[in-house]
């Protein structure tokens, strides 16, 4: 008897390791993907802003480059396998960013080190060398959105 309670248990731990992690519910990170991208488009629109008002807010100007270089070392994360255009999900990723990862991961780290070298060029306060910066931070989302998004509907 007590053996086979044994093997019972033995059986159940069995099935508890090959139960698979717990999913992410796909529709869910596409939103928050979309959600993220939003937040890094205002940010990019408040600091493009800023730069062209007559005297800019170097402390705004300091907050949305802060917020773009908190988010842009993370573009590369918000694309798990299950979240493309194949996948019965609202995404207007292109296939490619799974079919190219290499490519996809190159655009993905030219938008941090642009977005990181923003945040210390607004650190350091010079608008000529702030605006060099933003403009190096927008050919990163265009590179990227050429090559990886479909253009919106
Ligand atoms: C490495 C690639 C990549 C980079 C870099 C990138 N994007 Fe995107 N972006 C995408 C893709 C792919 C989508 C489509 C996502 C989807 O629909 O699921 C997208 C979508 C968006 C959207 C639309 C979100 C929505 O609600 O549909 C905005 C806004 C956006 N990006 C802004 C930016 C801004 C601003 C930057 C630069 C600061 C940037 N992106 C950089 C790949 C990138």
């Amino acid at each position: 008897m007590k053996q086979i309670a044994l093997v019972f248990l033995a059986a159940a731990a069995a099935a508890v390791l090959a139960a698979p992690a717990p999913s992410v519910n796909p529709i869910q990170v596409v939103q928050a993907r979309h959600r993220q991208f939003r937040a890094m488009g205002a940010a990019m629109k408040g600091l493009t802003d800023q730069l062209k008002s007559n005297p800019p807010s170097m402390i705004k100007i300091v907050q949305y480059a802060g917020a773009l270089d908190a988010l842009g070392p993370h573009v590369g994360e918000w694309f798990p396998l299950g979240t493309g255009p194949e996948d019965n999900v609202a995404t207007h990723a292109k296939a490619g960013v799974w079919k190219n990862p290499a490519l996809f991961r190159r655009d993905a780290q030219a938008l941090a080190a642009s977005t990181h070298n923003l945040a210390q060029m607004a650190k350091a306060g010079s608008a000529p060398a702030i605006r060099a910066a933003a403009v190096r931070v927008g050919h990163a989302c265009q590179t990227c959105h050429t090559a990886f998004r479909e253009p919106e509907d």
